[in-house]
């Protein structure tokens, strides 16, 4: 493997396994990967592994069965169990056993012990897909990764497939041990040297689609709506044109003779600037549908993205609000889309920020397959300079129960799919914070498991990077990595924008504090803070309708601010200053005590972490201890200009006479 941390794949995870005999059944591409794999951990503890022993032999610990005649159903359900001393992993189909295989490598010697009765283990979503927004080129602005954090693309570097062959095996191979199947490789805003991807450089695709694939991970490719324009001479890019939908069909049919499993198309249209259908004036549907019907024949998906609102907005008109875009875009079309396209969701209504509502999208679409998409990379979450584990983030989005009690969760919804928007560079940490591997990490495993405790997820993130093998004591590291983690995400929130308000942060990379930064700009994202008081009225009696596109009870609860949770009250409502929260503080207060205490959190955290010093590598170590150096001083930052800025607003002092300026 080649020089890069080992993650969550530590050689010590594969000791329990790589002690013991195993016996592998079956045959095919997946069943080689998880063959390789377990002679490599035989070979460096001393097991065994032998192949398709008759029936007889008992001298197994571990048995890895393929069931089904070939394992090409595509199945990626395993069932397992442990009777008589002997663990059973079988598999109707390659990738349930590779699976399987990282199940027991999770489990590590618990897998060994005791007895279990037979589980089955699936997927609750099918599809679990990491967004790659790598530029093929280095872009003027945005660099070789669009908001990326962890240094140069993993895929691309100057113009061109970087042709490495250990890193992205590396990466696949981390991806299927958490539960990934899927990854588009490059950005959604797609310019000129991405566009030629679809057509002329396609070799470049399958290069990589072939490092991923003994991983049982399918490769996907951000495409440009006017590519029949750009690539193909053609004079429109109309979806209802014959000779475009005729291109469309070449162009992808040769996608497939490239890539024989590729597994389909993301697309950005009339979003910030891409091309899309409203220039024919033909609807989404009708874009969707046209790229889906090209795909269809070969098995592939279009992922249509759902970001489409005005970035020209006049900030002087409070009558429209980007919030209410995507609902009132694409309800109108539920039941017109393909049953392989899939609409790709943002998971809030605005834009990846650390407090947002649901997307009332989600829950809205009946007839459409929806995918959920989250970011991993934290453009509004601290750029990975910051500590900020989402996990319990995205389960509360997971679990969030758009018509109520007894109604479909968010991860039962995500028909099409979850998606992360990928954290990962070729940064030797994969992600430039290491612990931000944690995100990533945990984005896997609930995408694989909607209701899991992330919690869980992120304890067993510990358990696997920092074993014994890897640490002194591992128990003392784990107790301190969950002190730095698992409330890091509140802290983040707590000392920048309050309430659930959102941006303020700088216009252009979105790193650090500028409370007006975006408040007479074009992007439709604003605070609307006075003299008086704070916040966005977007109720349906006084404000912009937006709680309106919710359903009962949600478009009730969000309606008034009695009843609106405190964490989103500035999402909804304009309040003022001496608001009083459910919480029992007015919100000036709560904005001024979150602030210190959020500085205060971070302070805690980076003792914590340097108390850690002896049982992390020292080249770890010392990268964490450099970043929360900068998380401090911008905490501090953020607390100083967001206290100030709403001390000379109201004139309202605070009530324990901090320190403002
Ligand atoms: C955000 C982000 C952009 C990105 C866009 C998207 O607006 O700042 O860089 O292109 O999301 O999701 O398409």
């Amino acid at each position: 493997m080649p020089d890069v941390d080992p993650a969550w794949l530590p050689p010590g995870v594969f000791r329990a396994l790589g002690t013991r005999r195993t016996l592998i059944r079956g045959s095919g591409r997946l069943v080689e990967t998880v063959h390789g794999e377990a002679a490599e951990a035989c070979a460096r503890f001393g097991g065994r592994v032998v192949r398709d022993s008759g029936p007889g032999d008992t001298t197994d610990d571990l048995v890895l069965e393929l069931t089904g005649s070939d394992g090409s159903d595509g199945s990626e359900a395993f069932t397992y169990e442990r009777e008589g001393g002997l663990t059973t992993v079988t598999a109707s189909g390659q990738a349930g056993l590779l699976h399987g295989f990282f199940h027991v490598v999770r489990l590590g010697e618990d897998a060994f012990r005791g007895e279990r009765a037979r589980e089955t283990h699936c997927p609750a979503v099918a599809l679990r897909m990491v967004d790659h927004w790598d530029n093929v080129a280095v872009h003027p602005v945005m660099g070789q990764v669009e908001r990326g954090y962890a240094g140069g693309s993993l895929f691309w570097a100057d113009g061109r497939a970087r042709g490495e062959t250990e890193r992205v095996p590396a990466y696949g191979r981390l991806l299927a041990a958490c539960g990934i199947n899927a990854v588009a490789v490059n950005n959604v805003n797609v310019h000129e040297s991405e566009a030629h991807l679809l057509t002329d450089r396609i070799g470049e695709v399958a290069e990589i689609a072939g490092a991923l694939r003994p991983y049982g991970i399918r490769t996907h490719l951000s495409v440009s709506f006017a590519a029949p324009v750009l690539l193909g001479g053609l004079s429109t890019a109309d979806p209802l044109d014959a000779s475009v939908r005729a291109w469309w069909a070449e162009a992808t049919e040769r996608v497939y003779e490239s890539v024989e499993d590729f597994g389909g198309f993301v697309v950005k249209a009339d979003s910030e600037g891409q091309p899309g259908p409203f220039a024919y004036g033909r609807s989404h549907a009708d874009g969707a549908n046209m790229l889906a019907a090209a795909l269809a024949p070969h098995g592939g998906t279009v992922h249509w993205r759902a970001f489409v609102y005005d970035h020209r907005q006049d900030w002087r008109d409070r009558t429209t609000d980007r919030a209410r875009a995507a609902h009132d875009h694409f309800t109108p079309l539920d039941g017109e889309f393909a049953a392989n396209a899939v609409l790709q969701v943002k998971h809030g209504p605005l834009d990846f920020q650390v407090r947002e509502p649901v997307s009332p999208l989600i829950g809205a679409m009946p007839g459409t397959r929806l995918a959920v998409e989250v970011q991993a990379t934290q453009e509004y979450t601290g750029q990975q300079r910051h500590v900020c584990w989402l996990g319990p983030m995205w389960s509360e989005v997971l679990r969030f129960r758009p018509e109520g009690e007894g109604g479909a969760c968010v991860g039962e919804l995500a028909r099409g799919g979850l998606v992360a928007v990928s954290n990962v560079g070729d940064d030797p940490f994969w992600t430039g914070h290491p612990l931000a591997q944690a995100n990533l990490y945990t984005f896997g495993r609930l995408a694989w498991q909607p209701d899991a405790d992330p919690d869980s997820v992120l304890d067993e993130w510990i358990r696997l990077t920092f074993g014994p093998e890897e640490t002194s004591d591992p128990v003392r590291l784990r107790g301190g990595l969950h002190a730095v983690l698992d409330g890091s995400w509140r802290t983040y929130e707590k000392y920048t924008a309050p309430l659930g308000v959102g941006f303020m942060v700088q216009p252009g990379h979105h790193y650090g504090p500028s409370v007006d930064g975006y408040e007479y700009s074009p992007w439709g994202t604003y605070h609307f803070a006075d003299r008086d008081g704070i916040g966005v009225d977007r109720s349906a009696a006084t404000g912009t309708g937006y709680a309106a596109q919710y359903v009962k009870p949600w478009a009730e609860v969000y309606e008034s601010p009695a009843t609106c949770p405190d964490e989103l009250l500035l999402f909804f409502h304009h309040v003022s200053y001496d608001h009083v929260l459910h919480s029992g503080k007015t919100v000036i207060q709560h904005i001024y005590d979150t602030h210190f205490e959020g500085v205060t959190e971070v302070e805690q955290a980076r003792e914590v972490w340097a108390s850690l010093a002896d049982l992390v590598g020292p080249a770890r170590h010392a990268r964490v201890a450099e970043r929360y150096e900068e998380q401090l001083r911008s905490a501090r930052e953020w607390r100083d200009q967001v206290n100030s800025y709403f001390f000379r607003k109201s004139g309202v002092p605070d009530a324990h006479g901090r320190r403002i300026y």
